[in-house]
Order: C-alpha cells, then sequence, then structure tokens
C-alpha cells in the first residue's frame, strides 16, 4: 500500500514538472470590447515596468551597440564592462562574439557576476526595439507599430513572448535570471496577459509628458 502511494506521489511530480515545461504561459486574451482604454492604459504601465526593467533593457539597447549593466546586483548604471560592443551586427561579429562569454545552455542559472546565459546564442536586441531609458510614451509607439516591432500586431507580441520562453530564451531568463540578480517584475503569465489585455483595449499609449512637449 506504502509503495502504491509512493509511486503514485512521483508520478504526480512527473506530470507537474512535465506541464510547467509545455505551459510556460497561455495565451488567453479577454473577449473583444471586454476592456476600457483606462484599463488598457493600466496594463500598458506594468508592461512598461517590466521592459524598462533591467533583466529587459539592458539588451534592448540604442544604435551605440554598447550592452548596460544596470539594476540593483550592478550598484550603478554602466556600459558593459571591458569595453564589450556588440556592432551593428549585434552579437560582437566585429570584435569579441557574445558567445565566447555568455555561453548557450538549457539551464539559465550562474553564479553571481559570472556571464549570464540561456537556450539561445546572446545577443543585443535589433536596435529597433530600444528600451532603454525610454518614456513610456515612446516604448508603446515602439511596440505598437508594426514597422518598428518586427511586423507584429499585439497577439504576435504576446506570441513571440511565449515563444522565446519556450526556448528558454531571454524572456524566459528575464524571470528567472540566475546569480544574483533581480527578477522582471510581475511574472511571464501576468506580462503575456497585460499585453493582452492592453491589445484587446486597441493598444492605447500614454501621452507624453507636458513638460517635455513643452521644451519642443
Ligand atoms: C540577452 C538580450 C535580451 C534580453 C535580456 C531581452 N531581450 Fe527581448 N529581444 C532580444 C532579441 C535578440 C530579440 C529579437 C528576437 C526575434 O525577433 O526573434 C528580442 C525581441 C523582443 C521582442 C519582440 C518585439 C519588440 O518590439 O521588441 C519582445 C516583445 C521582447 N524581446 C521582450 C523582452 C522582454 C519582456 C524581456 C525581459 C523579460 C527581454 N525581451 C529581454 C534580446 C533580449
Ligand atoms: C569577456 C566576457 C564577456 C563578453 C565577451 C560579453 N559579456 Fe556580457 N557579461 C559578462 C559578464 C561577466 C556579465 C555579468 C556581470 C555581473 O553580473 O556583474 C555580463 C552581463 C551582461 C549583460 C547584463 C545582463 C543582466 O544582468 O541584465 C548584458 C546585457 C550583456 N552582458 C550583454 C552582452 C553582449 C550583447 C555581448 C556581446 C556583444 C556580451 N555581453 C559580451 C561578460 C561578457
Amino acid at each position: 500500500m506504502k509503495k502504491i502511494f509512493i509511486a503514485l506521489f512521483i508520478l504526480y511530480l512527473g506530470t507537474a514538472v512535465s506541464a510547467e515545461e509545455d505551459f510556460l504561459a497561455v495565451i488567453e486574451p479577454p473577449e473583444a470590447g471586454s476592456v476600457s482604454q483606462s484599463e488598457g492604459l493600466a496594463a500598458f504601465q506594468r508592461i512598461y515596468e517590466v521592459t524598462s526593467h533591467p533583466r529587459c533593457a539592458n539588451c534592448h539597447v540604442g544604435s551605440d551597440n554598447i550592452p548596460m549593466w544596470s539594476g540593483p546586483s550592478y550598484g550603478k548604471i554602466r556600459p558593459h564592462g571591458m569595453n564589450i560592443n556588440a556592432g551593428n551586427s549585434r552579437i560582437g561579429a566585429e570584435t569579441l562574439l557574445c558567445s565566447t562569454c555568455h555561453r548557450e545552455s538549457s539551464n539559465l542559472d550562474s553564479e553571481p557576476h559570472a556571464p549570464p546565459h540561456f537556450g539561445l546564442a546572446w545577443r543585443l536586441a535589433p536596435v529597433e526595439f530600444e528600451w532603454f531609458g525610454k518614456s513610456p510614451a515612446e516604448t508603446c509607439a515602439q511596440l505598437s507599430n508594426p514597422d518598428r516591432n518586427g511586423g507584429r500586431d499585439w497577439m504576435g507580441l504576446a506570441r513571440h513572448l511565449v515563444e522565446d520562453a519556450g526556448h528558454r530564451g531571454p524572456v524566459l531568463w528575464g524571470w528567472s535570471p540566475g546569480g544574483n540578480r533581480e527578477p522582471a517584475p510581475y511574472s511571464l503569465q501576468e506580462h503575456v496577459d497585460d499585453v493582452l489585455i492592453w491589445g484587446t483595449a486597441g493598444m492605447p499609449c500614454p501621452i507624453p509628458n507636458e513638460h517635455a512637449a513643452d521644451v519642443e
């Protein structure tokens, strides 16, 4: 009797683990028309907390091609040490490949201050997906424009998140970054849900702040 119980328990643990692997996040958009503009804007604010977080923004940098070191485990905000520059290739092909140190591995864990890694080749995000230092209005304009987000609508963005996580890529790593790194806020599922809420509301964007408008 005891043996059967233990065997069943082990079986249960096995299925629980594989279920987690298969369903890192599900895509369940709210019903069309069921989300108000203000709920959409609130969802976008949470999306922005994720995209501007160091675990995402350090790689989503601009045309100087310099990855950033920022977040509590780095102490202060600074460019990647050792003069690393990803070049226009965004993988360091012109100087030193990112993969020299950031080895591809499906194991997301790493020692504090050792080069982090994930299940895809380590590289910067394409330059048009620049998030580092960008305001909510700027990031919203980029994310909602197919010419600047890889040709995706909001469903495409949600699918990208789930697909990337399925490859154990940067999106999954952002919430399990290993070492002493601070994970991105909320969870992968909550972030996917927020993209779907924002999309269902018609992708509303915050108004650029008035101070910036005054300066213009
Ligand atoms: C190690 C670098 C790296 C990190 C860290 C990273 N990304 Fe990316 N990101 C990329 C690359 C490379 C692409 C392009 C991949 C593609 O299009 O298939 C990308 C593309 C994207 C896209 C596609 C569309 C767009 O407009 O940007 C989204 C959405 C995205 N990342 C979300 C995230 C989120 C959320 C996080 C943090 C949880 C994150 N990324 C962290 C490298 C990174
Ligand atoms: C000589 C080794 C080396 C090379 C080459 C290298 N890195 Fe790094 N990288 C590191 C180390 C070590 C860390 C972690 C430092 C820490 O946690 O204190 C790191 C951290 C990072 C981070 C911050 C991740 C986070 O915690 O948010 C990014 C982004 C990054 N690297 C991008 C790149 C890109 C892009 C390339 C290629 C252009 C590259 N790195 C090449 C060693 C390297």
